[in-house]
């Protein structure tokens, strides 16, 4: 991960829509075309309806006709380490191998970058309905 994705990152995690939880999370995902795209969590007053840094990142990504996932970094504030939810977890499944890295980041920097296949094991993917 370098620092442009980082800085990415953290200016998506600044403008996150998070005033029910104040947990503002941002991600980015580099597509397998090697660009960044941005993301941030956007809550709801219908709590469930909102939803996280991640998706709003594959989105992007989606939007812009790429499908696969070449990096993932998250990065979240306060000083625990932050993982993907077990929904975005499949999400970013759908576009990335078990190989994949997610770094996990606070705004210093990497706290731990782990595969998307220790996020997930034994996954279920795109390519068990082919
Ligand atoms: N959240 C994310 O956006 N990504 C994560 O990896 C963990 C959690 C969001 C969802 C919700 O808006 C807030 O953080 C608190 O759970």
């Amino acid at each position: 991960m370098n620092q442009t994705m980082l800085d990415l990152a953290c200016t998506a995690m600044a403008a996150a829509y998070a005033p029910y939880s104040k947990f503002q999370v941002g991600a980015v995902v580099k597509g397998a075309n090697g660009k960044l795209y941005a993301g941030c969590n956007v809550e709801n007053a219908a709590y469930p309806e909102g939803w996280c840094a991640e998706t709003s990142a594959i989105a992007a990504m989606v939007a812009d006709g790429e499908t696969h996932i070449a990096e993932v970094t998250v990065v979240s504030p306060g000083a625990a380490l932050v993982t993907p939810c077990g929904g975005c977890r499949q999400r970013l499944r759908e576009f990335a191998d078990d190989a994949t890295l997610v770094h996990l980041c606070g705004a210093e920097g990497v706290r731990r970058t782990v595969t998307l296949g220790e996020l997930l094991p034994l996954s279920f993917g795109p390519e068990a309905l082919r």
